[in-house]
């Protein structure tokens, strides 16, 4: 009788159903009235009542098991059939229209800034974020006791030679100038590293793009004119600009250049602090250092310079009063520009 009960067991274990009516027709069998646990339970009753003890304990052990056994499969078959009716396709129901993302607000301000310049003839430079102190500093004439050679403004990684994250992109104009020889016509988009507290207004990351013009004979005028016809395109038609004396180690004369405030049209209102100028960029025309450091003729060729940061003109552009945004990449900001441009 043993053997029968451990014959059984192990026919329970090994019962793989290939559909789900068999696991009904299986419990039938084994469980059933007439099935052949009962039988068993028949035999059972005319055995000796010294083996009663061990055989009604595996007895009960094969009905436990094959009961277990038979739920389990059960819950399994029903759980793959209503997989199933979800996933089933019904193709009569309308699409599910697939969702298009939308550009960064940073990368339609650079393209569209890109876009004006090579209206003009610029073409677009590249250039590594880590860079050597030569590109970054020196060849930009910076003296070396300047505050962006400290380490409270800049993020170095290596110090001796200096090994630096770039604090602008000028360093790519350095390299077009050691590649090219004027004419030399670029913008440079990229991103930047200042070692800054990051709050509204500020960020330790962001991106610039820079312009370098180098020609015979290029004037104040002409960078004027240049940077005139950028504001307008971008701010649109009615847009002025001006510009304040400045400093840069690598231009001079070197200016600021303000914009005419677009939200309030000049009048003055809080975006522009009520002076209806914003600031912009700075500029100038390149110095004769520079263009030795770089194996140009000051005698022979001038140029202008001028920088910007993509963050704010974006924020102008489209009003956004806190910088950190850009960079949190939160959906319900971002989508604000599906339509943009
Ligand atoms: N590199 C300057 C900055 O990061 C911007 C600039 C570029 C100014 C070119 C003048 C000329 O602030």
């Amino acid at each position: 009788m043993t053997d029968k009960i451990n014959e059984l067991l192990r026919r329970v274990e090994e019962f793989k159903p290939k559909a789900a009516a068999e696991i009904e027709e299986f419990r039938i069998k084994i469980l059933g009235k007439k099935g052949e646990l009962n039988a068993l339970m028949e035999d059972f009753k005319t055995v000796a009542p010294e083996l009663k003890r061990e055989l009604g304990q595996q007895l009960n052990r094969l009905k436990n098991e094959a009961t277990t056994r038979i739920n389990a499969l059960r819950e399994e078959w029903q759980n793959a059939a209503a997989e199933n009716a979800a996933s089933e396709d019904d193709l009569t129901r309308p699409g599910t229209a697939e969702h298009l993302g939308s550009r960064h607000p940073i990368s339609l301000v650079k393209n569209q800034i890109v876009e004006v310049f090579s209206r003009l003839g610029y073409t677009v430079a590249d250039g590594p974020e880590i860079e050597d102190d030569w590109h970054v500093f020196s060849a930009l004439n910076f003296p070396p006791e300047h505050p962006a050679r400290d380490m409270q403004d800049t993020f170095f990684i290596e110090k001796d030679p200096d090994i630096l994250l770039r604090t602008h992109t000028s360093s790519i104009q350095v390299r077009t100038m050691e590649r090219q020889k004027p004419p030399i016509r670029v913008i440079c988009p990229g991103r930047v590293f200042r070692n800054e507290a990051i709050s509204y207004r500020a960020h330790c990351i962001f991106h610039q793009i820079e312009g370098l013009y180098i020609d015979e004979g290029v004037s104040f005028a002409d960078m004027k004119q240049s940077l005139l016809y950028f504001a307008k395109e971008i701010f649109g038609e009615q847009t002025r600009i001006r510009m304040r004396p400045s400093y840069f180690p690598f231009t001079e004369p070197s200016a600021e250049v303000d914009v005419s405030c677009n939200l309030c049209g000049g009048k003055g209102c809080p975006v522009c602090k009520g002076t209806g100028w914003l600031e912009i960029m700075g500029c100038g025309m390149v110095d004769p250092n520079v263009l030795k450091a770089n194996d140009i003729d000051p005698e022979k060729y001038s140029g202008f310079a001028f920088g910007m940061g993509i963050e704010r003109v974006a924020m102008l552009k489209y009003g956004v009063k806190d910088l950190r945004l850009y960079f949190e990449n939160d959906v319900r900001f971002l989508h604000q520009f599906d339509e943009a441009l």
